[in-house]
């Protein structure tokens, strides 16, 4: 497994909207099993296609707490949110292209996805609390949509300005 470099803001790629993937190829099991290897070495929980500048509509997540559980990957083809729930929750929500960003956001507590699994079955998931959160926000980067877009145009750019700055510090370096 090979670790994928993760593009960060303010990349513009992280704008584009995925395209659907329309057969489960073998390069594209390699590139989810990358996908996975490159979010467990950065300690997150979630990743896009696009974040490692594939624009194809997959994700890869897992919530579960490295330190008492077995790992549990999920991955998803072509996710599709079929039902939110009315009841929503409050989570601080981190993104790995958007270092040192926290933003807490209001989203359904409950979802049902539909996607296509690594063996090409559909499936069909119902999840609450911090997965459902997960899937929320990579579904969002499938679409091109950041979760800097859940603030205000004021905090926003602030915060763009300063993963501007960083950005810059590190081409610098
Ligand atoms: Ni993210």
């Amino acid at each position: 497994m090979t670790k994928l470099e993760i593009i960060t803001m303010p990349d513009p790629i992280l704008r584009k909207t995925s395209e659907s993937v329309t057969h489960v190829s073998s390069d594209l099991l390699v590139l989810l099993d990358d996908m996975l290897e490159t979010m467990y070495r950065a300690s997150g929980i979630g990743l896009a296609g696009i974040q490692v500048a594939v624009p194809k509509r997959v994700l890869v997540v897992d919530v579960s707490d490295h330190e008492k559980e077995c790992p549990s990957p999920i991955c998803m083809i072509n996710p599709e949110i079929l039902y939110f729930s009315e009841r929503k929750g409050v989570y601080e929500e981190g993104c790995l292209s958007l270092p040192e960003t926290r933003v807490e956001i209001e989203r359904p507590s409950e979802i049902t996805v539909s996607y296509i699994d690594r063996d090409e079955s559909v499936r069909e998931l119902t999840t609450s609390g911090l997965l459902s959160t997960v899937i929320q926000h990579e579904i969002n980067h499938l679409d091109g949509k950041l979760i800097i877009d859940y603030l205000s145009s004021l905090k926003r750019d602030i915060v763009i300005r300063r993963l501007k700055k960083m950005a810059r510090a590190r081409e610098d370096f």
